[in-house]
């Protein structure tokens, strides 16, 4: 997602816009001439949104309004055909915060799933750095490679199929390690093997007997500043008759847990 600049707004072909009719019609459309795309509101033509500026109200054939915006890092995270359940933003945004990457860094992360942090991590790194995705399942990379293609950031991720309990990273020396998998503990030693001393290794867990474990390890492999938190999102319902929360909202989603790895004392 390149930031448009002010003369640049246009949209093109191979572009990923978001059509929204509204909050509950909201289309992730990479644009491509010749593409009709339908809902319970009617058809849009995608040859009469390419070359208008990002912003632009078309109409359905059946005369409703849509409008088409520049997506999010989160609605491209959140719109990745998925294999797996995904990193969401809300659990991303916090920890990205708390490390140090950014352009420039090489990161890994495990497992890929379907892309969905994968996505993030290269925009944030672009445009020199790079993202070594490791993941066991072969269909699952495949997958996450034409999602992580979709959102334009190819060039900046390496794909490699291993099992990192067994088989360890052959990257080294990296700015963080991002853990996305069942057994995050099995994967620590080797995160503290390839991560920059000084520098992170995060992970997400659902549950807080994972969260036990892997504290538990990273203690015994030289981290400290250990940190585990939750991140609670919460909607308002904004309404002429009363503002409120909204009744149903994601509640549960993992763990969040951060440490840095020192060089311990001869
Ligand atoms: C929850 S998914 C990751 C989702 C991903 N973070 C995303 O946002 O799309 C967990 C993935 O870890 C992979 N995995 C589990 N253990 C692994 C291991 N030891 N080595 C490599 N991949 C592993 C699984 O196959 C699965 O695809």
């Amino acid at each position: 997602m390149s930031n448009t600049p002010a003369t640049g707004n246009l949209i093109r072909a191979g572009d990923l816009v978001l059509i929204y009719l509204d909050a509950k019609r909201q289309f992730l459309v990479q644009m491509a001439s010749g593409l009709k795309l339908s809902s319970d509101h009617g058809a849009m033509d995608i040859d009469s949104i390419i070359g208008k500026p990002f912003g632009y109200t078309g109409t359905t054939h059946l005369g409703r309004p849509f409008y088409c915006l520049k997506p999010s890092l989160s609605d491209i995270m959140l719109k990745v055909k998925r294999m797996t359940t995904i990193v969401y933003p809300k659990d991303l945004g916090y920890l990205l915060l708390e490390t140090s990457i950014g352009p420039g860094a090489r990161v890994i992360e495990v497992g890929t799933g379907s892309g969905a942090l994968t996505i993030a991590l290269a925009k944030l790194v672009a445009r020199d750095g790079v993202v070594y995705s490791y993941e066991r399942r072969d269909e699952f990379v495949q997958n996450a490679k034409k999602n992580v293609e979709r959102a334009g950031c190819s060039e900046h991720v390496e794909f490699r199929v291993c099992d990192v309990a067994a088989d360890g990273f052959s990257d080294k020396d990296v700015d963080a390690v991002f853990i996305d998998v069942p057994e995050p503990w099995a994967i620590v030693p080797h995160a503290a093997d390839a991560v920059k001393s000084g520098h992170y290794v995060v992970s997400w867990s659902p549950n807080v007997e994972q969260v036990r474990r892997t504290i538990d390890v990273l203690k015994e492999h030289h981290f400290v500043r250990i940190s585990a938190h939750e991140m609670i999102l919460r909607e308002l319902l904004v309404r002429t008759q009363g503002t409120r929360p909204r009744e149903r909202s994601i509640t549960h989603t993992a763990y969040l847990v951060k440490a840095q790895k020192i060089i311990p004392l001869e």
